[in-house]
C-alpha cells in the first residue's frame, strides 16, 4: 500500500480506537497494539511530512510550545446562563418566556448535567477538528488547538454523516475527580503545591504553553451545543442533538432526560440533584433547556448574554449539622501533624461523610472549634468535607478550647513547632505514622498500582510488612487472607510491586524520601553517580560537586547513607532484585543540549517545575543554584538571590518568552 493510504488507514482505525476506549468505555484493540500501529504512523508522518494532516491522531501527544495563543473570533458568540435556585424561579422563568413564546409550556424540556470545567468552543470544517478556543469574554476567546487535541476523547475527525460542513461544537472540558486526585498526589510527593480543585486544574491545563504537558494532566471533554449558521441541522429538539452528537463521535453526558413539561422536568431535576456528587466529574447544577430548538431562535437571548431558553438549576451546597466527636492527628512522611475531624456519621449529598480536614491548628483555633460541639459540615467543591464551624447553643456547656499536642500522637515524640510556619512536628525517623505515610509515597512513587493508603495501612496493621523492602517478599497468598484482596487483585499487586523493581536509580531515589531529593534532585545524581554504591560511598562533598546539587541536598544524602538503617535497607532492596542504577541517558538531543539552567522568581505562565520540563524535553539540564557554568537565569517576577548572584558572575538572564523561544528553536 501506498503511503498516503497507509497513512490514511492508520489514522482511520487509531481513532476508531481512541473513540472505543474513551467514549464508549470499549477497548477495541490492546494497548501493545495501539502503540505499535501509532509508532507506524509517526515514523510514517516523520519520513513523509507531506501526510500530515490535521486529523492525525499523532498530534494527541502534543505539539511544541507555542509563545502565546492567538485571539480567535467566535462564529456565534459563546453565552452564559442564568440561574435558577429553587423550584419557584424556574417556574417564573417559564413564565416569562411563556409570555414571549406561549408554546414553550408544551414544547417539553431537555435536563442536563452541567459541567464544571471550562468551557470551549469546537470548530469542524468538513468533519475535521480544525480549531479550538477558549471561551474568552465571549465573543473572542484564545485558540488553544493544539492543547485540545490532547484531550483524550475529543474527536479529531467526525464519524457518520450529514453534519454542517462548518460549524461551533461547545463542550465543557474537565479533570476526573479521580484523576484530580491522583494529579494532587503526584504533586504532593514531588512537594509541589496542589490544585484547589479539579475546574482550576482543568482550566490551567489548558492555558498551558507546552501541549505536552497538558496531555499528561489527563483532561476530558463533555460536548452540548452547536452554532452552525445558515446550515440545517438534521434533527428538531435538543435531546436529539445530544443523541446526534454522540453519533457523530463526541462524548455526551449521559445522564440526560426530557420532560413533557415542567412539573415533570422538576422531578427530574430533583433526580439528577441526587446523582450528582457521585458522578467521577464536578457537576454544579442542572441545565434545563426548551427541547423544540426553533424555539430557541425566537426566545432569542437577553443581552446577547444568556440564551432565554435555558437555565441553570443550582443547588445550594448541602450544610448538615453533626457532632464532632474527636480531633485526631495523622503524622505525614516528613513529620507534620495534620488534623482531621472525628464526625458521627451524616449524609451530604448522597454520601456518608465520617470524617472533614481540619488543616491545621491555627485553624482550629481561629474557628473555635471543640470536641463534642455541633459542627456544621459541609462538601463545597465536592471532594473534601470541610467544617464551616461549631453551632453554639445558650446553656450548652463546651469542652475546653482545644489545644495542640506536645507529644507526637503515634510516637510520643515532644513535637517540634518552628516559629515561621503555621505545622507541628513529629522529628522522630522511625514513627509509625511517619514509616506508613512513607510506604505510601514509595509505592506511589515506584508506580506501584492498587498500593494506596487502605491497603498498606492492612499490611501494617496484620504485620505483613514494617519496611518497603518486605512489599517484595510478599505473595498473592498472603494478601488473598486480608479484606478487600481479591484473588485478581492480590496477583496484580504482587505483579506491580515486582516490575517495580525494574525503576531506575533516579526514582528508587526519590521514592526513599530522602529529605531535599525531590524528584529533580534524585536525577542529578543517580545521573551523576551512575549506581547507588558509588553514591553511598560519596561524601557530603563529593555530593556536592554534582551538577544541581547544593549542600542541603549533599548533607541530607550523606546523612541518609550514614545511618546504618539506611544501608542494612539499601543492602536489602538490592538482594531482592531491585535496579540500583541508572541507565545511562541516550546522548542528549534538543536545542537546549549540553546547556544549563536556573530558574527562579514567579513566570508569567508557567511554574516553574512546568518550565523545567520544557528546558528537559528540549534536551537542557535545570539545577537549583547558579555557577558560571549556568547557560542562563530563567527569572520571573520577585526574582531574589539567585538574581543578584547571576548579575555577579556575569551569567546572562532571560524571561520566560526567550527561554521557550530558544526550546522551540532547530538545534
Ligand atoms: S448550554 C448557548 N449545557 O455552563 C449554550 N452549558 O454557566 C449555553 N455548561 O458556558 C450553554 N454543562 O460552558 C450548557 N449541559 C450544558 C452545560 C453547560 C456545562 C457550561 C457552559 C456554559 C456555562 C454557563
Amino acid at each position: 500500500m501506498k503511503g498516503a493510504a497507509r497513512a490514511a488507514e492508520l489514522r482511520r482505525i487509531l481513532e476508531r480506537a481512541n473513540h472505543a476506549y474513551y467514549v464508549l468505555d470499549k477497548p477495541e484493540m490492546s494497548d501493545g497494539e495501539y502503540d505499535r500501529l501509532f509508532r507506524e504512523l509517526q515514523e510514517l508522518e516523520a519520513q513523509h511530512p507531506e501526510l500530515r494532516t490535521p486529523d492525525s491522531p499523532t498530534h494527541r501527544i502534543g505539539a511544541e510550545p507555542a509563545e502565546g495563543f492567538q485571539r480567535h473570533r467566535h462564529l456565534v458568540p459563546m453565552l452564559s446562563l442564568a440561574n435558577a435556585f429553587n423550584e419557584a424561579e424556574l417556574v417564573e422563568w417559564e413564565e416569562r418566556n411563556a409570555r414571549l413564546v406561549p408554546e414553550v409550556k408544551q414544547a417539553g424540556y431537555s435536563l442536563e448535567v452541567k459541567i464544571d470545567g471550562a468551557a470551549v468552543s469546537l470548530t469542524y470544517e468538513d468533519g475535521v477538528f480544525v480549531i479550538g478556543a477558549t471561551r474568552g469574554n465571549g465573543v473572542e476567546g484564545e485558540a488553544i488547538t493544539g492543547n485540545l487535541r490532547t484531550v483524550l476523547d475529543l474527536p479529531l475527525r467526525l464519524r457518520g454523516k450529514h453534519w454542517p460542513r462548518k460549524m461551533e461544537v461547545r463542550g465543557e472540558v474537565y479533570l476526573s475527580k479521580s484523576r484530580f486526585e491522583k494529579l494532587n498526589q503526584e504533586r504532593e510527593a514531588a512537594e509541589e503545591p496542589p490544585f484547589a480543585n479539579p475546574r482550576n486544574a482543568a482550566a490551567g491545563a489548558l492555558r498551558q504553553l507546552d501541549p505536552k504537558i497538558t496531555r499528561r494532566r489527563g483532561l476530558r471533554i463533555f460536548c452540548f451545543h452547536i452554532e452552525a449558521p445558515g446550515q440545517k441541522l438534521p434533527v428538531d429538539t435538543q435531546h436529539e442533538l445530544l443523541a446526534q452528537l454522540a453519533e457523530w463521535g463526541f462524548p455526551v453526558e449521559p445522564h440526560y432526560a426530557v420532560a413533557p413539561d415542567l412539573a415533570r422536568a422538576q422531578a427530574e431535576v430533583a433526580k439528577l440533584e441526587q446523582l450528582l456528587p457521585n458522578l467521577d466529574y464536578g457537576a454544579d447544577g442542572v441545565v434545563v433547556k426548551v427541547d423544540a430548538l426553533r424555539l430557541h431562535a425566537e426566545l432569542g437571548t437577553v443581552s446577547n448574554r444568556e440564551p432565554r431558553w435555558a437555565v441553570a438549576r443550582k443547588f445550594a451546597p448541602e450544610v448538615q449539622v453533626t457532632k464532632l466527636l474527636d480531633i485526631k492527628i495523622n503524622v505525614g512522611r516528613t513529620g507534620a501533624l495534620n488534623p482531621y475531624a472525628v464526625l458521627e456519621p451524616v449524609e451530604i449529598g448522597g454520601v456518608t461523610v465520617s470524617t472533614a480536614t481540619l488543616h491545621n491548628f491555627d485553624l482550629i483555633k481561629a474557628k473555635d472549634i471543640r470536641v463534642n460541639d455541633m459542627v456544621e459540615v459541609t462538601r463545597a467543591g465536592e471532594v473534601i468535607p470541610q467544617i464551616l464551624g461549631p453551632v453554639l447553643k445558650k446553656g450548652v456547656r463546651r469542652h475546653k478550647p482545644y489545644e495542640p499536642p506536645e507529644r507526637c500522637p503515634v510516637c510520643h515524640s515532644r513535637v517540634e513547632h518552628p516559629p515561621d510556619e503555621v505545622m507541628f512536628y513529629c522529628p522522630n525517623v522511625s514513627c509509625p505514622g511517619r514509616i506508613f505515610e512513607s510506604i505510601v509515597h514509595f509505592t506511589a512513587i515506584m508506580d506501584i498500582r492498587g498500593l494506596g493508603y487502605e491497603r498498606v495501612r492492612a499490611l501494617l496493621d496484620a504485620k505483613l510488612i514494617d519496611d518497603v523492602a518486605d512489599l517484595y517478599e510478599l505473595t498473592p497468598l498472603q494478601l488473598m487472607r486480608l479484606e478487600g484482596f481479591a484473588e485478581k487483585s492480590a496477583q496484580q499487586i504482587v505483579d506491580a510491586i515486582q516490575v517495580s523493581k525494574e525503576q531506575p536509580l533516579s526514582t528508587l531515589l526519590y521514592a526513599l524520601g530522602i529529605r531535599h531529593v525531590g524528584a529533580q534532585g534524585a536525577k542529578q545524581l543517580a545521573r551523576h553517580f551512575g549506581t547507588m554504591r558509588a553514591l553511598a560511598q560519596a561524601s557530603a562533598d563529593e555530593i556536592n560537586q554534582a551538577r544541581g546539587i547544593g549542600p542541603a541536598i549533599a548533607d541530607a544524602v550523606a546523612g541518609f547513607f550514614a545511618e546504618p538503617k539506611n544501608r542494612k535497607l539499601i543492602e536489602r532492596l538490592e538482594k531482592l532484585g531491585l535496579s540500583m542504577h541508572e541507565p545511562a541517558a541516550a546522548e542528549a538531543r534538543g536545542p537546549l543540549a549540553g546547556q544549563t539552567y536556573v530558574i527562579t522568581g514567579t513566570l508569567p505562565s508557567l511554574s516553574r517545575a512546568r518550565a523545567a520540563e520544557v528546558i528537559e524535553a528540549a534536551g537542557g539540564h535545570v539545577t537549583d543554584s547558579v555557577s558560571k557554568n549556568t547557560t542562563a537565569l530563567v527569572a520571573g517576577a520577585d526574582a531574589g538571590s539567585k538574581l543578584d548572584r547571576a548579575k555577579a558572575l556575569g551569567v546572562p538572564v532571560i524571561d520566560e518568552a526567550e527561554l521557550l523561544r530558544r526550546a522551540r528553536a532547530t538545534p
